[in-house]
């Protein structure tokens, strides 16, 4: 029998095993588990790169995390962790190596691909980029009026933005006196319309960042925003002092016009939504500065050293992939809400909506096969409180179970009176709910304590009820920071690929959204009228719905 044939059948074994442990649990709560267990909280709790991680309140047992952990080993999951860091082309519909840990590598090795020390050329583009940043901050590098350069504006999308506006918004307490930044993704010309107003042109810096320099929304908008610097009264040659480009395609680069000394490379083995520690942070650089920048790379770098390093027993990206695993195939779970209690990490949810979603929203699996196996979950979520007004009925109390991650900072990067303590005890309270419900015998009691009548409180009961059981994760960490902020972006990178590695799937392609972005370039001639309807109103090619939506556009658009 080859190798590869045992681990798939051991697989198989393991994931029986663990239908029988979930049918063994199912009717056993989640709170009696710690009844029969008194050391489940503290052995289902681990610390990591200044981050602590409690999972004891997801349904799950020690011997589900065991047999999870046997899973892991099945399916290569140590070997895998190796084999990224190593620089194999684990992207192999791709035939690309996975390698933005190199980005933030401090450990001083060579690492060659293609004949190339990878970690050497990474830390070379950084100097030159972090130079950068400090001429700016300096104002040894102005605009073409000698104004300094205090305003930024990121132009890119997806992972060309998401990362960035992200940890800046993460990292507001370490923002530079007198500088802004403002990021413009979407191509809806009201994104770039709505921040040009805000813009004096002789103190903006446009940075356009797109890994291939040629998706739409990021080429409109540099494009648009290249003629309003023009229109103000900018000239050709200031443009030289005004943009400046992140990406690999340094040949799309200089056809727009962006000289070589205001380009700052990166490369294909850093994925677009991996890519925030690569050039593509410099917004992040300009704002917050050189050393704070440095701290975010070191966070993740110790998260990384960790991860690689780790048993899979102590590893808490694993763990918290193997967790998310049980929730998402053995209880069915298809959704999980990332609930940051920290005002600041209200992008947190969107960043890794794409993360999550982005890298294992597939079907089909590195073998080509069809997964038998749900894959990704459904990624969302708010920054707590605000959550709690808004969706958490449905958490406590919908048909469908949610998972989630509760997420917060012991101490408020800006103390206000008792403001961080509140937000705590919502932090707790809340997992707590989710997890210990109340039942209907314990709401009735307390409404016919509370002086209702026998035959009404019968009547509101069943509407007061919490299941419980409802599973989460709780991870904290002392302070937000730079350095924990990165050691908690890379917790997130690493539970992703440990989940597309049992899912036996590629989570650093992106296939998915290529149909669509084709669908647009075909039907953009229609919208514009270059092309004319067919006879009777309808597009011959076009589905019936979307020719019928198309000619009610042509019919009602003013312009
Ligand atoms: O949405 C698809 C995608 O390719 C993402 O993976 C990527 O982050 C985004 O578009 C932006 O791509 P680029 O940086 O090449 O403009």
């Amino acid at each position: 029998m080859s190798s590869e044939a045992r681990v798939k059948e051991s697989g198989e074994v393991i994931w029986d095993a663990l239908r029988l442990e979930q049918e063994a649990l199912a009717d056993v709560p989640t709170l009696e588990l710690f009844d029969v267990d008194a050391e489940r909280a503290r052995d289902f709790s681990l610390e990591a790169a200044g981050l602590y991680l409690d999972y004891s309140k997801n349904h799950v047992s020690r011997t589900a995390v065991d047999l999870l952990l046997k899973l892991a080993d099945a399916c290569d999951v140590p070997e895998r962790i190796a084999a990224m860091f190593r620089g194999d082309r684990i992207n192999a519909t791709e035939d690309r190596a996975v390698l933005h840990t190199v980005l933030r590598d401090r450990s001083g090795r060579e690492l060659l691909i293609d004949g190339e020390d990878v970690c050497a050329v990474a830390t070379r583009e950084r100097d030159r980029m972090l130079s950068f940043v400090d001429d700016i901050h300096n104002a040894k590098r102005v605009g073409a009026t000698g104004k300094p350069l205090t305003t930024v504006v990121n132009i890119g999308i997806g992972g060309s933005d998401l990362g960035p506006v992200m940890i800046v918004e993460g990292l507001r307490p370490y923002w530079i006196a007198g500088r802004r930044s403002f990021f413009v993704s979407n191509v809806d010309g009201q994104h770039l319309g709505d921040t040009l107003v805000q813009l004096d042109p002789e103190t903006t810096l446009f940075i356009v960042a797109s890994k291939t320099f040629s998706t739409q929304e990021t080429m409109t908008n540099a494009q648009s925003a290249l003629d309003w610097f023009l229109a103000q009264g900018g000239s050709r040659e200031g443009v030289r002092d005004h943009f400046v480009a992140l990406s690999t395609n340094q040949e799309a680069v200089a056809a727009f016009g962006i000289a070589p000394e205001n380009t700052f490379g990166f490369w294909d083995w850093v994925g677009g939504r991996y890519s925030l520690w690569s050039s593509i942070g410099l917004s992040i650089a300009l704002q917050v500065g050189r050393s704070h920048f440095l701290e975010l790379l070191g966070g993740a770098f110790a998260m990384d050293e960790h991860f690689r390093h780790a048993a899979p027993g102590d590893n808490m990206p694993v763990l918290l992939a193997l967790i998310g695993i049980w929730n998402r195939n053995l209880e069915d779970i298809g959704v999980h809400a990332i609930l940051p209690y920290d005002q600041h990490l209200h992008r947190l949810p969107a960043y890794l909506q794409q993360a999550d979603m982005e890298s294992n929203g597939k079907s089909a699996c590195l073998n080509g096969h069809w997964s038998a196996l749900k894959t990704g979950p459904v990624i969302f979520g708010e920054a707590g409180t605000n959550g709690q007004h808004a969706f958490y009925q449905l958490l406590h109390q919908g048909t469908d179970l949610v998972s989630c991650d509760f997420i917060a900072a012991v101490n408020s990067q800006g103390e206000l009176g008792d403001h961080h303590p509140k937000l705590l005890a919502n932090l707790l309270a809340q997992p707590r709910a989710l997890m210990c419900g109340k039942s209907l015998d314990q709401v009735r009691r307390e409404l016919v304590a509370q002086g209702m009548d026998a035959a009404a409180a019968e009547a509101l009961a069943p509407h007061k009820v919490f299941e419980g059981d409802r599973p989460s994760n709780t991870i904290l960490m002392e302070r937000l920071t730079a350095e924990s902020l990165g050691a908690l972006v890379a917790l997130y990178e690493h539970k992703i690929f440990v989940q597309g590695v049992i899912w036996g799937i590629n989570s650093f392609d992106q296939w998915g959204v290529e149909l669509g972005k084709q669908l647009a370039s075909e039907l953009l001639p229609l919208i514009n009228g270059a092309v004319k309807p067919a006879p009777g109103g309808g597009e011959s090619e076009l589905d019936p719905s979307t020719a019928q939506l198309l000619d009610w556009i042509r019919r009602h658009r003013a312009v």
